[in-house]
């Protein structure tokens, strides 16, 4: 009994948002002359699928379009928002695509390359119109470094080495001659190469120690004996907390060919029961930042094994699919997983950052899933309209982050408690960027709670404190193409200086990124 009580009241709040005050401050300590490990830029990548209108009508709507604004085919407006984030990478062509994805379909002349099926995702035809020229080429514009996922499951070994040598070799080799003859002199130089993606399922249903030998014969064949390319060969990673996956890759797969782990984990409220991504309740969303707060869990377990087989951290973990994941929205095709974005996704996205920045040391790439139109998207199409999601906006107050100094910060969390369950409330992480300023990213997930921080920075003297906050009157609330801008960051004031200490207020569901210099 006491316990419906409990959830009612916290029902009417989640309704009405009468916002309550926090009783008891917490107190954080930020050791700004304690920095030592590098936020890796590349944490703050994204992941671009042949997946219902990621690529067609998101990135590329054509050459001959005249209607929407672009560059060789590529959206203007995209590439500008995109700049904006500093994405450092870009993930192609899959996900579970990419183990279907022929390459050569999609180079030379349009009208000669072949349409294909698309049987993961929707079944629609595509005309391969989209290939390794038009992305490659996309990441220049947008000063961003390919991430390409090579298609191990249905390919072969001889597919892939053509692939390396095609973008990669000078000349001197019938790839690089076929490249030149297809318009492009000089080569991309690409460094991450995914091989193959989600074995354990998509990419073949292969079984962990047939996987780590799979990849052992791929991997040989990118480069030469001591990988004088540079390669960043990314190794299919575990779903979710499959250690044994992690585990078994570490063990038998040598060091010297590889380079990075992969690890996928998305945010649900149930997998079999997504619920709607703008008509949740608080129990659905408490269930959705479970899932989602569980990467910690993962990040330090899956590193705990790497550190087994790699005390020396020269493999990174690489969370290159993470983001929610709800029921498409109403009307739409199941198989092309679009999604709108609420403020909900903004925590997801605050809080897997910071953990992602506080695991620094181990995960120095993670890719959000995915770029637009396409789950947790920073950026939704409707023909010539574009709007940036909430997601977008705690990208772009984040951006200060990549590659800075992660900064200790100690402090004792406090629950979000939801009926009889709870979560840590706070989430934060901090760093000093190459000019000596600090900037701390702080993340309220309660639904109705707001929090009061003490924040003592320690070794620094601050003269000058601002801030940006994103939150919204209600937790559902996110952009539409008619009213793009209900959901974008203002200025945070709410902090007070008072005996060197910071105070600070964070609303309910709110991120803020404080800069000190
Ligand atoms: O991001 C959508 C899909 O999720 C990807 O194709 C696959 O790798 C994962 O299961």
């Amino acid at each position: 009994m006491r316990k419906i009580a409990i959830f009612f009241v916290q029902l009417l709040a989640f309704q009405s948002f009468a916002f309550a005050q926090s009783e008891s401050p917490i107190s954080m300590t930020i050791h700004a002359d304690q920095g030592k490990t590098i936020i890796n830029k590349n944490i703050y990548g994204h992941f671009a699928e042949h997946l219902g209108r990621c690529i067609y009508g998101g990135f590329y709507v054509g050459e001959d379009n005249a209607k929407i604004p672009n560059t060789n085919g590529i959206r203007n407006d995209v590439v500008a928002a995109l700049k904006d984030l500093n994405i450092p990478n870009l993930r192609w062509p899959g996900g579970c695509f990419a183990d279907t994805y022929h390459w050569k379909n999609g180079i030379g002349s349009k009208n000669q390359r072949p349409e294909f099926v698309n049987r993961w995702w929707g079944g629609v035809t595509e005309d391969n119109s989209f290939g390794t020229h038009e992305f490659l080429n996309m990441c220049e514009m947008l000063g961003a470094e390919p991430y390409l996922a090579a298609n191990v499951g249905s390919g072969t070994v001889q597919e892939l080495i053509d692939w390396v040598y095609y973008v990669n070799q000078e000349d001197g080799s019938p790839m690089s001659d076929l490249r030149k003859a297809n318009g492009r002199d000089e080569p991309w130089h690409v460094k991450f190469w995914g091989v193959g993606n989600e074995m354990w399922g998509c990419g073949g249903h292969m079984r962990p120690d047939h996987y780590a030998d799979i990849f052992r014969q791929y991997s040989t064949f990118m480069t030469d004996w001591s990988n004088s390319d540079g390669l960043f060969r990314i190794a299919s990673g575990a779903n979710v907390a499959d250690y044994n996956w992690t585990e078994t890759l570490m063990k038998e797969v040598p060091k010297n060919i590889i380079e990075g782990v992969a690890l996928h984990s998305y945010s649900f409220v149930e997998w079999n029961d997504k619920g709607s991504a703008t008509d949740f309740n608080e129990a659905q969303y408490f269930s959705t930042m479970q899932t989602a707060l569980k990467m910690k869990e993962l990040v330090e377990k899956h590193s705990a094994i790497m550190d087994k087989y790699d005390p020396e951290k020269r493999i990174a973990l690489v969370v290159d699919e993470w983001g929610g994941w709800y029921n498409v929205e109403p009307g739409t095709n199941p198989g092309f997983l679009y999604q709108q974005n609420t403020m909900r996704d903004a925590m997801i996205a605050g809080a897997t950052l910071n953990i992602f920045n506080n695991h620094a040391e181990r995960v120095r790439m993670a890719n959000l899933a995915q770029t637009i139109n396409v789950l947790q998207a920073v950026i939704l199409t409707k023909e010539e309209k574009m709007i940036l999601t909430p997601t977008y906006h705690v990208m772009r107050m984040y951006k200060v982050h990549q590659n800075a100094t992660l900064l200790p910060v100690e402090f004792s969390n406090i629950d979000y408690q939801f009926g009889d369950e709870k979560l840590p409330a706070l989430s934060v992480s901090a760093s000093k960027n190459k000019e000596g300023v600090i900037h701390v990213s702080l993340v309220n997930i309660d639904a109705y709670q707001a929090r009061l921080v003490n924040l003592n920075l320690m070794g620094e003297k601050i003269k000058a404190i601002s801030g940006e906050i994103l939150t919204s009157a209600k937790l559902q609330d996110h952009n539409t193409f008619d009213n793009p801008e209900r959901v974008k960051p203002k200025e945070f004031k709410d902090f007070s200086n008072k005996k060197d200490e910071l105070i600070v207020n964070l609303p309910p569901f709110s991120v803020v990124v404080l800069e000190m210099k």
